[in-house]
């Protein structure tokens, strides 16, 4: 048995699908997160992208202590100096460094010959090795570069000092037995190859990103690479609960394990969907809500005789368990804390007796609190201390079948006076989000809205994320309350908080 090391981007890549913008605190939270799932290495950001990316890639690496932080820079120096003042208090800091070796990118992004890119690429990893214990290089859109000229670029670079050399499948265009070859051509022409991982690196444009990255493993790949839920650039990146549920499932053919905790898996899908703002569809494989769903009478039927029949992974393996009505309005402080440490909710002491006031509230008003309700709470509760520029006082919305829609929000403004604004709409969350938008001193477009509940029951938690244009600049935004209009409202102001937090930080490093 291999067992193959897991490199997760969904900070890096999986933060470029369109729409997606983390904060600080929601990429500290994702990246304990991916901790816990026991990854063997976490791509924080792109340190020279941003003043913003430097300081998540930064705080990320001081706190993580147990796998590899790392952060991706081009070949240029700069962004090489920013990795490693980014990285370097970090536990094994290891550099990600690229550039695209494509004739069609050597001749319209790069304006490169072949001897130039190879230059650039060895003068780049050089640079690198005199700071960094390690480093990976990566040949952007690898997979339609000429095999000879891949052999020698990769020879070059190991000589220049990189230890994991990434293949990417940039544009998610190559078929599973081509990758295959590839990793068999470079094994077999590259001189030092041995000295090196090979690792993958697949975007799914044609649905081929687990099928490739299983491939490469196949023809002795030893990193994949890929994001929780496949979210990524375009189509996504190879999905990583995908790709270990194959590993351990098959591992009679692939005789290849991964060191994560597949336990932890639903748990990762469900924060980083959260946070992201992307749903993961009902038919996903492994964390979608129909995964172990059998409808059919026939499969029923079978499932009851012997699960084995049509039940080839058990919820409980990636860790679904039946969302139990855990805690109630009589239970005590000792109790919720408990069953929070069981969840693997770990709350310092200090947080634990705000957060139990919330739960009294809300416990008084909902007869079930299940386990996803407490996360949710837990969640919310942490991250939305920050950025709290604007904030909900009191809503109130009149709404019926022969009336105009009305409402009235009361908010704590910019420098904490009170804002109080009525307007009307078509329906209610118009009439709420026409006042809000009188409230917040802007122009809003809203461009998406979704609300879902926490789990089950008519008087489930209520999640609103919200996509919109605040004075021209795209956000999203999270909302939960256990009234539909509440969550809506907080949703509104969370995104527009957002945009409010990314102009201060430009003022003040202006
Ligand atoms: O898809 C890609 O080529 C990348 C590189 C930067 C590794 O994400
Ligand atoms: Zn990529």
């Amino acid at each position: 048995m291999r067992t193959i090391n897991i490199f997760d981007t969904t900070l890096r890549d999986g933060e470029q699908s369109a729409g997606v913008n983390l904060n600080l605190s929601e990429k500290l939270e994702i990246a304990k997160q991916l901790e816990r799932l026991n990854v063997d290495i976490i791509e924080a950001g792109f340190p020279a992208a941003s003043k913003g990316d430097f300081i998540s890639v930064r705080e990320i690496a001081t706190l993580i202590r147990n796998c590899s932080v790392t952060g991706l820079a081009r070949s240029v120096m700069s962004d090489i100096d920013a990795a490693w003042e980014a990285l370097r208090e970090g536990e094994g800091p290891r550099l990600h460094v690229f550039l695209a070796t494509s004739p069609i990118h050597r001749q319209y992004k790069l304006k490169q010959s072949k001897e130039e890119v190879i230059e650039t690429a060895v003068s780049a990893v050089k640079y690198a090795a005199g700071k960094f214990p390690l480093i990976q290089w990566s040949a952007e859109d690898a997979c339609r570069t000429e095999l000879p000229f891949l052999a020698r670029i990769v020879e070059e670079v190991i000589q220049a000092g990189a230890r994991v050399i990434n293949i990417p499948d940039t544009v998610g265009y190559i078929s599973p037995g081509e990758y295959g070859k590839v990793f068999q051509y470079l094994r077999e022409n590259v001189p030092s190859i041995d000295k090196v991982i090979l690792s993958a690196h697949c975007h799914d444009d044609l649905g081929m990103a687990i099928a490739n990255s299983l491939a490469a493993i196949e023809n002795g790949a030893g990193q994949i690479e890929g994001t929780i839920n496949g979210i990524g650039e375009r189509a996504g990146n190879a999905a990583l609960e995908e790709l270990a549920v194959a590993l351990h499932i098959r591992q009679d053919h692939y005789q290849a394990g991964t060191r994560l905790k597949l336990e932890e898996i639903s748990r990762t899908s469900s924060l980083v969907s959260k946070l992201t703002g992307m749903a993961v569809p009902a038919n996903k494989a492994i964390v979608g809500r129909n995964a172990f769903a059998h409808e059919s009478g026939i499969h029923q039927d079978g499932v009851l005789k012997e699960k084995t029949t049509y039940e080839i992974i058990s919820p409980e393996l990636v860790g679904f368990h039946s969302n139990s009505m855990v805690l109630g309005k009589h239970s005590g402080r000792h109790a919720f804390k408990s069953r929070l440490e069981e969840l693997g909710l770990a709350v310092p002491e200090e947080e634990i007796k705000p957060l139990f006031a919330i739960f009294k509230d809300l416990a008084d008003r909902k007869k079930e609190m299940t386990d996803d309700d407490l996360a949710a709470i837990v969640l919310e509760e942490r991250l939305s201390k920050d950025q709290q520029f604007y904030e909900l006082l009191q809503i109130q919305v009149q709404y019926g079948t022969n009336q105009v829609p009305t409402a009235t929000v009361t908010l704590s403004g910019r420098e904490n006076e009170v804002v109080q604004e009525a307007a009307t709409g078509a329906g209610s969350i118009e009439a709420l989000y026409n006042t809000l938008e009188k409230s917040v001193n802007g122009t809003v477009n809203l461009l998406d809205y979704r609300i879902q509940s926490v789990g089950a029951g008519r008087d489930a938690l209520a999640q609103v994320f919200v996509k919109m244009k605040y004075n021209g600049r795209e956000t999203s935004g999270r909302g939960l309350a256990q009234d539909v209009l509440e969550a809506s409202a907080k949703a509104y102001l969370n995104a527009v908080n957002r945009v409010i937090y990314l102009e201060e930080k430009t003022k003040v490093a202006l």
